[in-house]
């Protein structure tokens, strides 16, 4: 058999999964539909036209986001998952190797995947040490390539990390290329760049369903562009790829997605006290976060990650990576949840501390 070539060498997503009793390895959200929207969501399943393609519902939810963000239904595309999304991003600009994808490193590993699968050029750009985006240099790299693309994760996953809103606008007024800010965060943080679109055609926002939303399974995602980019990522898009469950899905939670205020800022309040809680542990650091998640680094954040695995509690641990040696992320879970595998993190931390007294808290916190 042929296949398409290099297909067997693209890299891949490398998440450990199993049936765990406490999963906090992905960011998703921990708690399901809010009972009220779950009830509107049932209901409307029963007069769903399963028999019919879904035209009407794709774009109610079109209608809805643009009316949020004072644009026109033309520059929203609805794809399975912000993911999708972001491959057809790379897909429109790639197509061979000289053409090139900008993005910082560490970031969401899944860009490096995308420009291959997209048969593109990829370009990583090394964050600095607190993993802070060096704008200038980062300006200077995509300018001096002829970028086809540059992407920015805004809060970054997985450092946690966010960029001001004039970061990013410095960026939009130098770059001069296509910008894509990946906002799969952004409602645990607030700093949105949709309010740059009128001034500057060339940004792409991307969003998700699947983190604060808690729509992870349904597989929903958003782009917030120019009518021009919107178009040409529609033409990359095969006619009628989402089903209608998960669009009528979506359109009931944009709808009520007030009902999701509390839990967010309960995931928001839960990092907080976990941060603090972390700090504490002799040879910690936490990394600042303004999403749902942490990142720990640890001298035994290997050996750490295994008890947690023995007691069934799934974080995602990032081995050798480059520049996140020895760190583990830690998505924020229920309060219950989230004492439990504090409690497993400190009993290892107090074994680990009486073999190296060395160890201590100082300086710890970036
Ligand atoms: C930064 C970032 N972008 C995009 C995604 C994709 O999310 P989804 O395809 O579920 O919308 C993720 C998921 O983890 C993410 O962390």
């Amino acid at each position: 058999m042929e296949f398409r070539k290099d297909l067997d060498k693209r890299p891949s997503y490398d998440v450990v999964e199993k049936l765990w009793r406490i999963k906090i390895n992905a960011n998703e959200c921990n708690l399901n539909l809010p009972p009220l929207v779950e009830e509107r969501v049932m209901s409307r399943f029963s007069s769903v036209a399963f028999n019919r393609y879904p035209n009407e519902e794709y774009d109610s939810l079109r209608d809805q986001i643009a009316k949020n963000f004072g644009v026109y239904r033309e520059q929203i595309v609805i794809g399975a998952g912000s993911s999708e999304i972001i491959e057809k991003i790379f897909y429109i600009f790639g197509g061979n190797s000289n053409n090139k994808i900008v993005y910082p490193t560490p970031s969401f590993s899944m860009y490096k995947i995308y420009a291959q699968a997209a048969e593109c050029d990829s370009i990583p750009f090394k964050l600095n040490e607190d993993f802070s985006l060096d704008i200038q240099k980062f300006i200077e790299t995509v300018n001096d390539s002829h970028a086809n693309l540059a992407v920015v994760c805004n809060p970054n996953n997985p450092t946690g990390n966010g960029m001001k809103i004039e970061q990013i606008k410095i960026l939009a007024e130098n770059i001069k290329c296509p910008l894509l800010i990946d906002e799969a965060y952004i409602e645990f943080y607030g700093e949105t760049a949709s309010g740059l679109l009128k001034d500057f055609p060339n940004l792409m926002i991307a969003r998700t369903f699947s983190k604060a939303y808690g729509l992870a399974g349904a597989r929903v995602g958003y782009l917030i562009t120019s009518k021009e980019i919107a178009a040409m990522v529609e033409r990359a898009y095969m006619p009628y790829h989402m089903n209608v469950l998960s669009i009528v899905t979506a359109d009931i939670v944009y709808q009520m997605r007030s009902e999701f205020v509390p839990r967010i800022q309960m995931m928001i309040a839960e990092r907080k006290r976990m941060a603090s809680q972390l700090k504490k542990l002799p040879g910690f650091k936490v990394f600042p976060s303004v999403t749902n998640f942490l990142l720990v680094k640890y001298p035994f954040a290997k050996e750490l990650n295994r008890r947690f695995e023995e007691r069934g509690i799934g974080v995602r641990s990032f081995g050798n990576a480059p520049g996140l040696e020895n760190c583990l992320r830690i998505s924020m879970g229920m309060r219950e949840e989230n004492d439990i595998w504090f409690d497993v993190a400190e009993t290892f931390s107090d074994e680990i501390s009486m073999q190296h007294p060395e160890l201590d808290t100082e300086g710890m916190d970036l």
